[in-house]
């Protein structure tokens, strides 16, 4: 049998890029290695959430008071399983759980990283087949290591994530991840559980003719919003006509859209939600990164996203990303209506 040396695993990449640095560790790897382990767990749930008891409402409602799925504490078991059992996070923080979780035992507090997520994206998504996804941010921890790692660990500004990437669980299911050298997509070959790279070096294009935001909402946002929307609606892309609207409500399935594709996402501040939907910290952040090491731009109307500093684990911000053009163009309209 002939193998194809073409293909490179998530495994066999990350550890390529540790050569260039010759002090590296490979925790990163590792913690790379293990996220990946938790998305291939489950993605085998998702796969088959319509074979089982897993579909539906847990019967209980989150920290931020929004109903919990089976899945979604499935995954959220599963990825915080898999790094507490790890040896390169020191804590996690999640979206399923109020506090953060120090795994304070021998090796973890040698651990370098810690990790914030969304372990399931889109949860709304989940009964009707449609794509959902995992967000994760990964910091250094700013605490002495060999010592429980602690609060002020998890509440760092977006740019001090040392990797931050999603797992899209779609008609294929990849993750992407960016480290400051650059992004890369992986898709997982189903026939071997690997993921293998499959889009390297992504970028996300600096114009774009697709713009996603919940339509619903349109008289609940800010003047600047809807002017912005209105001229996506009119002026168009540079071969005339509008641009096209495209909303599923995953964001991490919006968001891989437009970062291949290009577009703009928003979730702007609504009346009845001042300070947006979104969270800030594993589900603003990650993505800020990413689509700025492929180009893009983030902000959240006011600041670019990753200069914020966090004040608490679940705060909210409202949110706008995409390529580069098209972003300049929304903050304009931002600026000039500054009650956006
Ligand atoms: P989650 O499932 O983790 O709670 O996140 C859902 C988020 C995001 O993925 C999506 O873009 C947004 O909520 C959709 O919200 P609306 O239904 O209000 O548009
Ligand atoms: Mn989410
Ligand atoms: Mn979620």
């Amino acid at each position: 049998m002939i193998v194809n040396r073409k293909v490179l695993t998530l495994d066999e990449f990350t550890i390529q890029q540790l050569r260039d640095f010759p002090h590296a560790t490979g925790e990163l790897s590792n913690l790379l290695r293990d996220i990946g382990l938790a998305a291939k767990r489950v993605n085998v749930e998702v796969n088959k959430a319509g074979l089982v008891d897993i579909l539906g409402d847990i019967g209980t409602v989150n920290v931020q008071g929004e109903d919990v799925k089976k899945l979604d504490v499935f995954a959220n078991n599963q990825f915080m399983g898999v790094l507490r059992h790890g040896i390169s996070c020191a804590g996690i923080g999640s979206e399923e759980l109020e506090d953060v979780v120090v795994f304070d035992d021998e090796v973890s507090n040698q651990s370098k990283y810690v990790c914030l997520f969304d372990p399931l994206d889109g949860s709304g998504n989940i009964d009707v087949n449609v794509s959902i996804g995992t967000i994760f941010g990964v910091y250094r921890r700013v605490s002495e290591l060999g010592k429980p790692c602690r609060k002020e660990d998890f509440l760092q500004p977006g740019i001090k994530q040392v990797a931050a990437g999603y797992i899209i669980y779609g008609s294929s299911t990849m993750m992407v991840y960016a480290t400051r050298r650059g992004v890369n997509g992986f898709t997982l070959d189903p026939s071997i559980g690997e993921f293998t790279l499959s889009h390297p070096h992504i970028q996300c294009p600096p114009d774009g003719k697709i713009y996603s935001v919940n339509h619903g909402n349109f008289f609940k946002y800010g003047q600047g919003v809807k002017k912005y929307i209105d001229l996506c609606q009119r002026k168009g892309n540079p071969e005339g006509g509008p641009y096209t609207q495209r909303y599923i409500g995953s964001m991490v399935a919006d968001v891989h859209r437009n970062l291949i594709k290009g577009g703009i996402f928003m979730y702007p501040a609504t009346t009845d939600k001042p300070g947006g939907k979104l969270r800030l910290l594993y589900e603003c952040n990650p993505f800020a990164f990413i689509v700025e090491v492929a180009g893009g731009r983030a902000t959240n109307g006011k600041e670019r996203i990753l200069d914020i500093q966090p004040a608490s684990l679940h705060q909210r911000s409202p949110f706008f990303i995409g390529s580069k053009n098209m972003m300049e163009e929304l903050e304009t309209f931002l600026k000039d209506n500054p009650n956006t």
